[in-house]
């Protein structure tokens, strides 16, 4: 039987790219994303690149697509293989230039729509012994200055997984959870922060990342095919995260002295 993968995001960048990674083995593709055309297009790639699938608007805010969702899975594929976590907002600004609604929306889309994808689509991964791949950040295990709002969502992305591969391991569930640095896609067109010169950075962090969203998907494929838990795909992604075990204090002070940079480039004099 074809294998089959559920992608939430879908409709643009890395969620496009892991899904014509997949594609090009032949697997069947649930597309899901609140981007009608963006969801379009991924399902006629998909298509030339040798797979098939089905696309559902699905806002993963809402429990009950998502619920919606993994029934139409169960109806169109006869279940599912992996599951894809990957819809996600950006957002910047400092602590106290964010409003309690910044963070409830950040956490609704980037932490509670992953909670919400894994329970949806829990019943069907634990008949097929499936995988989870959950989409979380760098900024989950660097806390970089002037997105706290992304960094506690990212970081509960990592500790749902590392809870989920523990209590799911003798079910045979597959946990894997993915922490890229800055890279390039139309994540900035979500972006929510206080000042466009906030907006501007951010901009040319993912301008700056030396590998593409289909490289990134090239590693997430070979990595999960390896077994590894904690994904890491930028080079430099992994060398800051060793040295962050090794001497965290030194991270820290590397952080804050950026915190200080960015505080005086982007605020208003
Ligand atoms: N681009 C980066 O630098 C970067 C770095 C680390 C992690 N990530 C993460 O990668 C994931 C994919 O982001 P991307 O960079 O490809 O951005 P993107 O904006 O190109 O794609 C994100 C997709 O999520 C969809 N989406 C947004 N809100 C949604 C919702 N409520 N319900 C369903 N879909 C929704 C958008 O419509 C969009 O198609 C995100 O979780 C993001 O946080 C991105």
């Amino acid at each position: 039987m074809q294998k089959r993968m559920m992608i939430t995001g879908a409709g643009s960048g890395l969620g496009r790219e892991i899904a014509l990674r997949w594609a090009r083995e032949g697997w069947q593709l649930a597309l899901s994303d609140v981007n009608d055309a963006g969801l379009a297009e991924t399902l006629k790639l998909v298509r030339e690149a040798g797979g098939d699938g089905f696309t559902q608007r699905c806002d993963v805010r809402d429990y009950s697509q998502l619920t919606a969702l993994a029934q139409a899975c169960e109806e169109k594929l006869g279940g599912i293989d992996v599951i894809v976590n990957n819809a996600g907002v950006a957002s910047g600004g400092f602590f106290e230039e964010l409003s309690l609604e910044d963070w409830d929306w950040q956490i609704a889309i980037n932490l509670m729509g992953v909670v919400k994808g894994c329970k949806a689509f829990l019943p069907l991964l634990l008949r097929s012994q499936g995988k989870i791949v959950n989409i979380a950040s760098m900024a989950a295990l660097m806390q970089g200055p002037a997105m706290s709002n992304y960094n506690v969502a990212k970081a509960g992305v990592v500790a749902l997984s590392e809870s989920l591969l523990i209590e799911l391991q003798a079910q045979q569930v597959g946990v894997h959870v993915v922490c890229p640095s800055f890279f390039q896609t139309n994540l900035l067109d979500s972006f929510r922060g206080p000042t466009p010169a906030m907006k501007q950075a951010v901009g040319k962090l993912l301008e700056s990342s030396p590998i593409s969203a289909r490289e990134i998907a090239e590693y997430i494929y070979t990595a999960i095919e390896q077994g590894e838990f904690m994904i890491l795909p930028h080079e430099q992604g992994r060398m800051a995260w060793a040295l962050k075990q090794k001497n965290p204090q030194l991270l820290y002070s590397e952080m804050a002295s950026m915190a200080g940079k960015m505080r005086s480039k982007t605020t208003p004099v």
